[in-house]
C-alpha cells in the first residue's frame, strides 16, 4: 500500500522546501482545515441538530442568513482569530472586517472567507461549500490595520482554496505551486491527499449558468450560451448546482465554464470579488484554467470595497477564451463567437 499523506503533513512538506515561508502560514492552513472539520460535522447532521432554515437574521448584502452561514462564520472567526497568524478576517456575513489580537496589530496575515457558500442548497441537502483566501498584511507589524489591508489585488494572495461538503468533504487548496486536493476520511477525521496536481483536463464540455438569468444578461454572453446550447447535443452538457463552490470542482474534474454575467439591471452581478471570484480564480490558474471579469483578468482587479460584487467567467481557458471571443465580437461582428462544435 503506497504511504498516504495528510494534510498536516503536506503542508509541513510544502513549509520545508520553501525556508521563507514561515511557521504562520503553516499555522493558518492548518488551523482552516481544523474549523473546516467542525463545520462538516454540523453540516452532516444539520436536520438533527436544528440547524436548519433561517436564522431570522439578514446580513450585510441583505442576504438572509442560515443558521449554518452563522455557525461556520463564527467557528471560522473562532479559530482563525486566536491561531496568532491572522491580523484581520473580512468575511461575507460581517459588515466590517473582525480586527484579531491587539487590533490586528499583530499577525502577518488577512484573510477574506465565505463561511458556507451556496447557502440555498442548505435545506435540500446539496452540496454546498467554504471559499478562503489569504493575503499578507501591508502595514506594518505592530501598526493598526486599514481599509487597504482588506482591498488587494488577486495577484497578492499567497493562498487560496475551498472545502467542499459533498459527497465526500474535500480541502482544495493553492500556495502558487500547484493545487492539490484533500478528502476528508470520517473515521479518521483526517483529510488525506487524494487529488494531487490537479488541472482542468484539456478541453472542456459543460456549461454552468443560472438559465433563467439570461434574458437579463447582455447580447454577446447570450449568444454564448446558444452556442452552447447548440453543440451541448454532441459534446456540451449543461449542469448547475447553484453552490459555486460545487459548480467550480465539478468543472475543475470534469472540464466546463461557470458564468455569472453582469445583468442589466445588477452590472456587477451576484457574486463578490473578494470572498467568491479572486480565491476561486487563484486556483484556477494554478490548474491551468481562466477567470474573467467583463474588464479582463479576474486576479488583476483592485477592489474598492470589502463588499463588491464582480461579473465572473471561470473555468478552462478554452472556453474562457471562447467567451472572451464572444465578448470582443460585439464590437467586430465579423468574429465568430460560437463554440466551435468538435468531431
Ligand atoms: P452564498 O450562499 O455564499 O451567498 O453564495 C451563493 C452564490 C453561489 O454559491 C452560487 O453559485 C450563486 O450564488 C447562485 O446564485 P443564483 O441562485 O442567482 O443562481
Ligand atoms: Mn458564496
Ligand atoms: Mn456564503
Amino acid at each position: 500500500m503506497s504511504k498516504t499523506i495528510t494534510l498536516g503533513e503536506f503542508i509541513m512538506d510544502r513549509q520545508a522546501a520553501f525556508p521563507f515561508v514561515s511557521g504562520q502560514l503553516t499555522r493558518l492552513l492548518t488551523d482552516i482545515g481544523v474549523a473546516s472539520k467542525i463545520v462538516n460535522h454540523q453540516v452532516n447532521r444539520a436536520g438533527l441538530a436544528g440547524i436548519l432554515g433561517e436564522s431570522g437574521s439578514v446580513n450585510i448584502q441583505d442576504e438572509a442568513q442560515q443558521k449554518l452561514d452563522v455557525f461556520a462564520d463564527q467557528t471560522f472567526m473562532r479559530i482563525l482569530s486566536v491561531g496568532g497568524s491572522v491580523a484581520g478576517i473580512g468575511s461575507e456575513e460581517q459588515e466590517d472586517p473582525i480586527l484579531c489580537g491587539d487590533e490586528g496589530k499583530t499577525g502577518k496575515y488577512i484573510v477574506l472567507i465565505d463561511p458556507l457558500d451556496g447557502s440555498s442548497n442548505v435545506d435540500v441537502n446539496v452540496s454546498i461549500g467554504t471559499i478562503f483566501s489569504i493575503q499578507r498584511r501591508k502595514t506594518p507589524m505592530g501598526e493598526p490595520l486599514t481599509e487597504q489591508d482588506f482591498l488587494q489585488a488577486g495577484t497578492h494572495q499567497i493562498a487560496s482554496g475551498y472545502i467542499l461538503y459533498g459527497s465526500s468533504t474535500m480541502l482544495v487548496y493553492t500556495t502558487g505551486t500547484g493545487v492539490n486536493g484533500f478528502t476528508l476520511d470520517p473515521a479518521v477525521g483526517e483529510f488525506f491527499l487524494s487529488h494531487p496536481a490537479m488541472t482542468f483536463p484539456e478541453k472542456g464540455r459543460i456549461y454552468s449558468v443560472n438559465d433563467a438569468l439570461l434574458d437579463k444578461c447582455s447580447e454577446p454572453t447570450r449568444i454564448f450560451v446558444e452556442g452552447c446550447r447548440q453543440t451541448r447535443g454532441a459534446r456540451f452538457r449543461a449542469r448547475y448546482i447553484g453552490s459555486l463552490v460545487a459548480d467550480f470542482h465539478r468543472n475543475l474534474i470534469h472540464g466546463g465554464i461557470y458564468l455569472y454575467p453582469s445583468l442589466i439591471k445588477k452590472p456587477n452581478g451576484k457574486l463578490r470579488l473578494l470572498y467568491e471570484c479572486a480565491p476561486l480564480a487563484f486556483i484556477a490558474e494554478q490548474a491551468g484554467g481562466m477567470a474573467l471579469d467583463d474588464d479582463g483578468r479576474v486576479m488583476d482587479r483592485i477592489p474598492t470595497e470589502l463588499h463588491q460584487r464582480s461579473p465572473y467567467y471561470v473555468g478552462n481557458k478554452n472556453l474562457v477564451q471562447a467567451f472572451m471571443a464572444s465578448q470582443l465580437a460585439e464590437k467586430n461582428p465579423a468574429m465568430n463567437t460560437v463554440p466551435q462544435r468538435e468531431n
